[in-house]
Order: C-alpha cells, then structure tokens, then sequence
C-alpha cells in the first residue's frame, strides 16, 4: 500500500469560519498552513449560519455589555477570561472579515442594521440577510485564496497522530480515491464544529459529526461540560424531510410571534417580560411544554406567525426562511410556520486557554469543538463570532509554537499500526452496518439525553450506547465511504458516552441541561465538569470551579 507523506507547520482540521480563520492567521505568520476539510471547503457547517454575528459595533450596545449577557445567558459557568476576551476583540475581527470581503448589511444612513436577539440587553447581532454564515465563508475563501493556503478537501482525518506525548500529525485519508496520507505536523489545530448529527432532529450540516471531540479524548485531553447541549426553540416541523431545519432567530428578534394551536402567545405565561426573545433554552422548554400537553399542532410543533409584518418585510429580512417555506407551498407572508425545538450546539468541548492552547503538547483548537465561552447556554449569534476571535487566536500560538519548537519525525511503526486499526472495518466481510447503529443512536440522544433528561432516561441511555459499542465492533465497510462512516460512527459513540456521562454527573438544572428530577438551578453547581480518558482507558468526570477572572 502507498501511503503519502506530507510535511507542514501548521495542520488545520476543519475548514469552517474557526478553522479559516486559525489558517489565515497562521499564514500571515510565516508558517507553512495545511487546511483539511472531509467536505468542499464552502460547505462547512459555518456557512448554514443564518441570523448574525454577534458584536458590539453599533451604540447603545459595549463590549462590556455584549460580555455580560454572555455570561447572563450562560447561566454564570462560562469561563469569564475568555469571554471577556471575545466581547473586547469582536470589533476587530469583524473588521477583519470585511477587510475580506464580506459585507453586512447597513441602514439606508450607512450606519449598520444590528437587530437583538434572545437574552441580549441591546441589538448585538450583525447580519447579511439570514445567510450571514454564506456571505462570512464567501470572504473568508476570498481570502484563504488570496494567500494561497494550501488545502486537501474531501479528505477525512481518521485520527490524530500522538508521539512522545505530543501530537505530530494526523492519518489522513482521500475520501474520492482511497489513499492514505500522513500529514506530519509541528502544530494541530482542530476545529472539526461540533456533533448536532448525533441527535434525530437537528439544525447541523451533514460534516457536523462529532470526531473532534472523540480524537481528544483517545490522545488525552480534557473537554469540559460535554453535558450541555443547546436545542434551538425554531427548526421546521414540516415537512418530514425538512423536519429541523433552522428557521433563525432573527424571525423572533423583528417580531415573529409563538402561538400554540389555541391561538396563545404562550410565552406569555412562561416569560412574560422576555416573551419570545427570552434564552434559547427557556423558549425550548416553553414549546416543549405546550406540545406535550396537547397544545401542539398537527405536526408536532407549535406555529411562528410573522403574518403581520409589513409588506415586504419576510423577503427582506429572512429571504431564506421566506424561500426554504415557499419551497414547500407556505407563504409565510399568510399563513403561520410550523416549529419544533431542533438540536443545535454542543456549549462543551475542548479545555483550552485564551489562545487555543489543550493540556496536549501540539494540540490547539478553536470553534464550536471547544469549551468555549458560552457556558451553560449560548447566546444566538455568539458562535461564528467567537470562532473569529479564538480561531485567529489558536492560529496565531500554534505558528510561535512551531517556529520555536522542533518537529518530530512520525515513526513507521505508529503510522502502521493507524492504518491496520482503520483498514480492519474494510478486511471484514460482514458485520452491522453503520446506518443501523446510527439511526440507533440519533433516537436514544433524542430522546433520553435530549431537552428533558433524568436519571432514568440518562442510564437507559448510558446502557444502550455501551451495547451499541459494542456492537460497533462489527461494523465493515464496503467502499472507501462506508469506511468514512464506521470512524466517524465509532468517535460519535465515544462523544455520545462522554455526553451522558457529564449529564448524570450534573444532578440539577441549568441552561440547556435540564433534569427533572433536579428541576432547581442548584449554587452549588456553579461548577464546570471536567471528561478525560482515566489511564485504564475508561471516561472519567472531575469537578472544577469556573474560570471567573
Ligand atoms: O437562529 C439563528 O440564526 C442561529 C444563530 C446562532 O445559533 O448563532
């Protein structure tokens, strides 16, 4: 077998608006880049981003506000040094990305169009329309090819590369031809986005499938309150197969109205001051509740009704939310959208400093696949922000790094035994096959580690993905895209374990993770969990104190 060498400063995993950024950085540092994406680079799940990026641009909103309804919405586990970070530099980097190319939208006056959304004390979310994740990756490219940043796309990293306690590298494999490659490294960032596909219903692109998060646990490194995941309030609840699709806050954030099939303003009664613009994560309960008490409409969910906005209004500020409904015979111009809660954004990931940096020699990351600055519930419009700020970041230290470090050489032996450890899902001849397990998977997240959890449901869970583990260990691959499958059903089985275990281990309700049989926010628990890999190989949790300074 011919396996390809290739030799780079800075390995990029990922080319979403985190990873992009980390490239352009690093670049203009003088190292020598590497982007690898398993889809085109333009379809990274950044671009499905629909309503804003939040900043602090335009009066009456301040950096300091901006960071304190971070941490508000966040439910005060957030790690503070970096949100703060994040709130003070967002200005720049979004000056950074129009210097790119990109354009937001203005004010006939020229000032910019900012609109607020859930839990923000002041319009924070700069927009292009509702496509302002396509029009920040369309610059973004402009300027990766503007400074001819080399990258492998359709390319699936199998797993990373650790020598020597540090990480060097990453297998690599062509997912239209076949062949392996072994990028050797001085640095790796990962910003591989998080795992939305885990879960039945989701807002995420199909790439979103939760490797990263499982590839830093196998080479030891901490992620922090895995347990927290967001379920945006509005994905489409009809028809099937648009069932999930994101329909962007900014429909609430400019008036759009919830109604139950009673015709209520429910919030009303859940949020009265608030109202629909409350946290993502009261607004999803909230319609949670309606449904399961039978004031749900005919496809499950609860209706949005923008029927009284002005002519003209639903084309020009959500022309995407306008189409994707009219798609399928809904104007919604006359007649009230259908939602249903949609599983989102995973708050959880990586542990890392204020420049990417993990508790693993090499090993950076940035983006959704970290811990981030969210805490315990995520603002709309804090993530392709923050991605600017951290990716720049980890882009950045990971070029010092490697410019004043040396650079191991990858020994054949540990290169031989990753790709016998990945050709073993082809030499089997049969087996389950991954669509089996997967769908097995995405209904117990759903509904056992999903908006509602409690012990039962979390050990019933905890129970059926240890089977599905196991029975992951038959899983064969026919062609080289089955063989894509198996690694990354495999890694979402680690993911789904680490999820489950941090969910148990909070035993009270904040933000995103509610627990009925802990139905109280508990003080207690302003704390972050710690999820590693103990040294009998087992998922271990450690409970720390937040970063507050
Ligand atoms: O609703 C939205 O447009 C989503 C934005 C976000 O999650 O940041």
């Amino acid at each position: 077998m011919t396996i390809e060498r290739i030799d780079t400063d800075v390995l990029i995993i990922g080319s979403g608006g985190a990873g992009l950024r980390a490239a352009i950085a690093a670049t203009e540092a003088g190292v020598k880049v590497l982007v690898v994406a398993k889809e085109e680079l333009k379809d990274a799940h950044t671009g499905w981003a629909m309503g804003g990026i939040n900043v602090a641009i335009k009066a009456p909103a301040t950096p300091e506000m901006h960071f304190q309804d971070t941490i508000n919405g966040g439910w005060y586990i957030n790690n503070y040094k970096l949100a703060r970070i994040f709130a003070e530099e967002m200005p720049d980097r979004v000056r950074d990305l129009e210097r790119y190319g990109v354009q937001f939208d203005r004010l006939p006056d020229g000032t910019y169009f900012t609109w607020a959304g859930g839990k923000q004390s002041a319009p924070l979310n700069l927009c292009a329309g509702d496509y302002t994740g396509r029009e920040m990756m369309r610059g973004l490219l402009l300027e990766v090819h503007r400074l001819n940043i080399p990258f492998l796309e359709n390319h699936y990293v199998a797993k990373l590369i650790k020598q020597d306690d540090r990480v060097v590298g990453a297998l690599v494999i062509d997912n239209t031809t076949g062949v392996y490659k072994v990028v050797q490294a001085g640095a790796v960032i990962v910003a591989t986005g998080g795992g939305g596909n885990m879960y039945r219903i989701n807002t995420n692109a199909p790439s979103n499938t939760g490797e990263g998060y499982a590839w830093g646990l196998d080479v030891g490194a901490v992620l922090v309150d895995m347990e927290l995941v967001q379920f945006h309030p509005t994905g489409m609840a009809y028809p099937p197969e648009k069932r999930g699709t994101l329909v962007t806050e900014k429909v609430r954030g400019n008036g759009g109205i919830l109604k139950n099939k009673l015709g209520e303003r429910f919030m009303q009664r859940y949020q009265p001051q608030r109202l629909e613009l409350a946290g993502r994560d009261e607004v999803t309960r909230a319609i949670y509740q309606e449904i399961q008490e039978g004031r749900g409409t005919e496809h499950g969910g609860v209706y949005l009704d923008v029927t009284h906005w002005e002519e003209g209004k639903a084309e020009k500020i959500v022309p995407d939310v306008f189409a994707e409904h009219m798609e399928v015979g809904i104007d919604i111009r006359k007649q009230m959208m259908e939602i249903t809660p949609s599983m989102h954004h995973m708050m959880g990931g990586y542990d890392i400093t204020e420049w990417g940096e993990t508790n693993v020699a090499g090993l950076f990351a940035c983006g959704e696949v970290t811990r981030s600055v969210h805490g315990a519930n995520r603002l709309g419009g804090n993530s392709i922000a923050e991605g600017q700020v951290f990716g720049r970041r980890a882009g950045l230290r990971a070029s010092e790094y490697v410019t004043y470090g040396n650079r191991p050489q990858i020994s054949q032996d540990i290169i031989d035994e990753s790709v016998e450890d990945v050709e073993t899902f082809l030499k089997r001849q049969s087996g389950i096959k991954t669509t089996e397990i997967l769908i097995r998977i995405k209904d117990v997240m759903w509904h056992d580690v999903g908006i509602i959890r409690d012990a039962e449901k979390l050990q019933r869970a905890q129970r059926e993905i240890i089977g599905l583990k196991q029975e992951a260990n038959s899983l064969y691959a026919q062609n080289i895209h089955e063989l894509q499958s198996c690694l990354e059903i495999r890694d979402m089985l680690k993911v789904a374990e680490g999820i489950i275990l941090a969910a148990l281990e909070r035993t009270e309700s904040r933000g995103a993770h509610y627990r009925s049989d802990y139905p109280q926010m508990d003080p207690a628990w302003e704390k972050n969990i710690h999820l590693y890999k103990g040294n009998d190989g087992k998922l271990v949790t450690e409970t720390v104190e937040p970063v507050k300074e």
